[in-house]
């Protein structure tokens, strides 16, 4: 009697699961997220090699193409959780040390969120890159070095009004690059992630003016159907005082 009554309650609950789509921040279903998911070859691979989540092979992809991270870099990650951008410059710059024949780089990884601890990084949890005081304490991390790399994925919440999210990823874009021109070497590289939009060009524009080279890229791990896209500056010129 009992199990009848279980039996009863559970296929309810399943036929009521199946009738409702629960529907995520993004607009997808949920059921067309998780589908999507375990569809993904980045996800399985990202498991696999024990990264924090799929963004890992963008800047891998990025990185072999164009070489930015080496042993003895400086990197700063901004807005760095879940953690895997970070995971693979520990690697890339051998900042635990794993290799004691290459020179040690530095990472430092900041977060509006809580980063929980990497190997090789230095957390900055819970701060809000693009306040004055988070970079202070930012520069006082850097102990006087200059960094070889800024790199970010950062993206605000997205609020569903394109204009908006747009100009806010742009903000974020350009908090960024006046941090990274304050405080990098010269021929250290930049890497911002933004959405293809009308203000994309500007910033290209005013990159040029700090960086030698400088080019949009679409890593193949970027999802098709995703309007993000990565500015890269190379070649940094220095600041003329
Ligand atoms: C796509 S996730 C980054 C994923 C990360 N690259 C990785 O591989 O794990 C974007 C992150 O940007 C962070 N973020 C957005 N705005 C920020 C801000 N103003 N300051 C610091 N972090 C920010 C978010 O909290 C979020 O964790």
């Amino acid at each position: 009697m009992v199990l009848l009554q279980f039996w009863r309650n559970f296929s309810t609950t399943m036929r009521h699961l199946k009738s409702v789509k629960l529907k995520n921040v993004k607009g997808t279903s949920s059921h067309e997220w998780l589908s999507r998911q375990l569809a993904d070859p980045y996800v399985e691979k990202a498991k696999m090699m024990n990264y924090r989540c799929r963004s890992a092979f963008k800047l891998l992809e990025i990185d072999d193409r164009f070489k930015i991270l080496r042993p003895g870099f400086v990197v700063i990650d901004c807005g760095a959780a879940p953690g895997s951008w970070s995971q693979l410059a520990v690697k890339r710059v051998n900042s635990d040390g794993f290799d004691p024949k290459q020179a040690q780089g530095v990472v430092i990884s900041i977060d509006k969120q809580q980063v929980f601890a990497i190997n090789g990084a230095t957390i900055l949890g819970n701060m809000d890159f693009t306040d004055p005081k988070s970079q202070d304490v930012l520069i006082e991390t850097l102990r006087g070095r200059k960094a070889d790399a800024v790199i970010s994925d950062m993206a605000p919440n997205a609020t569903g009004v394109k204009d908006l999210d747009n100009e806010n990823i742009i903000r974020l874009c350009y908090s960024v690059l006046r941090f990274a021109v304050q405080n990098s070497q010269v021929g250290a590289s930049v890497v911002v992630k933004l959405w293809q939009c009308g203000q994309a060009k500007q910033l290209e524009n005013d990159l040029r003016k700090f960086y030698d080279s400088v080019k949009f890229v679409k890593p193949n791990s970027s999802r098709s159907d995703s309007a993000e896209i990565f500015l890269l500056g190379r070649d940094f010129k220095g600041l003329k005082v």
